[in-house]
């Protein structure tokens, strides 16, 4: 793998700007970024379940900080979370020009970066995501949330982190079905913005913490994500395109948690990108066999592309649906593939379209 580390500036309209430092040891960049916030405190918040060497060795990476275990995963995405943490941070003595660092993957990437865009209205933030899915999705983009009701991030912000630091190292105690779920957003990057980048993922079966190519793999999945928020931060049009895989995907994963089989989000988001490149078939858009191609590509990056709700369920599955947060009055709005490599957004389908496309993906 490269063993440089790669830095940029990403300016958004909004006047934010994150600062990126991606490659293997990035972390050991940490101590000079963070210095100027010492005297105001850093706040390190981790995920619970890391393993300890791990938030040893980033801890050890910057000045002293207070630390704050955060529960594991999905588990921290609550308001009582919010409170308990807020508590924390307010005792410890966190101020507005304090740094609140995250280490840990998406689910702590969206709370923390919640609890910081709310604390005394907004403390600074640095993330240091600890899975890919973190590493090339959750941490870009702002996006921040808790769930609330059994709805996933129906309470957020958009609030940018002031740095994100990926340090590939991180990635070597993920269990491999954690590092794959990642791979999911990244074919979904390929599929929805560059069919040769989708090639060369194909052909990378399957991709591993310690690939050659992760270093730039990621970087060209943050590019892609970057360049789509730059034109539209608040998602009122083509920001939606990320949304490839995610309509049928929050579905399937929220109905996957009342089961014993719960998904992982990226596992959730490869039925979702396999569903909605089936309904591109359907209108019209994608030949048959790149509907095959794409699922290939998920199932050799270990990844499930098939979904079967129990019988008497699916009217469940299809009122989920309908909770999408970016459906309309009208209805769902889906994100299709007009061919491989590139997706159209705010597309109508109808009830006996989809009901075709939920009985091919089960
Ligand atoms: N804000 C966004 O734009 C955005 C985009 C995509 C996903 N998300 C959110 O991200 C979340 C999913 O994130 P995720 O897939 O990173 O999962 P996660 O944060 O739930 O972590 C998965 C598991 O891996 C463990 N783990 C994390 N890093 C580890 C490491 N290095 N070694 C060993 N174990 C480790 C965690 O403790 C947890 O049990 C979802 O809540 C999703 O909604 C947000
Ligand atoms: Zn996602």
């Amino acid at each position: 793998m490269s063993d440089a580390v790669f830095h940029q500036v990403l300016s958004f309209e909004s006047g934010n700007s994150t600062d990126l430092f991606v490659g293997q040891g990035a972390c050991a960049k940490l101590r000079s970024y963070v210095e100027p916030y010492s005297k105001a405190g850093i706040f390190l918040l981790f995920d619970e379940s890391l393993p300890e060497l791990l938030v040893r060795h980033v801890s050890q990476a910057l000045p002293s900080c207070s630390q704050i275990s955060i529960s594991s995963g999905e588990e921290v995405k609550t308001l009582e979370s919010l409170k308990e943490v807020s508590l924390k941070l307010l005792e410890f003595g966190c101020k507005r020009s304090s740094l609140i660092v995250v280490l840990g993957g998406g689910a702590a990437t969206d709370f923390g970066g919640l609890v910081a865009s709310l604390f005394m209205r907004g403390v600074d933030c640095l993330y240091v995501p600890t899975t890919l899915l973190a590493a090339v999705d959750a941490s870009l983009g702002g996006k921040t949330g808790v769930n609330l009701g059994g709805v996933k991030n129906i309470l957020g912000t958009f609030s940018h982190p002031r740095c994100v630091c990926i340090d590939t190292t991180l990635f070597e105690s993920l269990p491999s079905r954690v590092f794959h779920a990642g791979v999911a957003e990244i074919i979904k990057h390929g599929l929805l913005a560059d069919s040769s980048y989708f090639e060369q993922i194909e052909k990378e079966v399957p991709l591993s913490p310690t690939s050659e190519s992760l270093r730039d793999v990621i970087l060209r999945s943050i590019e892609i994500k970057s360049e789509i928020v730059l034109e539209d931060e608040r998602e009122s049009g083509k920001r939606k395109l990320l949304n490839l895989g995610h309509t049928f995907g929050h579905a399937v994963e929220a109905y996957s948690h009342t089961t014993d089989n719960p998904l992982l989000h990226g596992e959730a988001v490869a039925i979702g990108c396999v569903f909605a490149a089936y309904l591109s078939h359907l209108e019209g858009y994608l030949a048959k066999e790149d509907v095959n191609r794409i699922e290939t590509c998920f199932s050799e990056q270990n990844l499930p592309s098939r979904f079967s709700p129990a019988k008497h369920r699916k009217d469940e599955l299809l009122a989920l649906l309908r909770q999408d947060k970016k459906s309309t009055a009208d209805g769902v709005r889906w994100v299709l593939l007009a061919q491989l490599g590139e997706a159209v957004f705010d597309r109508e389908v109808s009830q006996e379209v989809l009901a075709k496309a939920l009985q091919y993906i089960s």
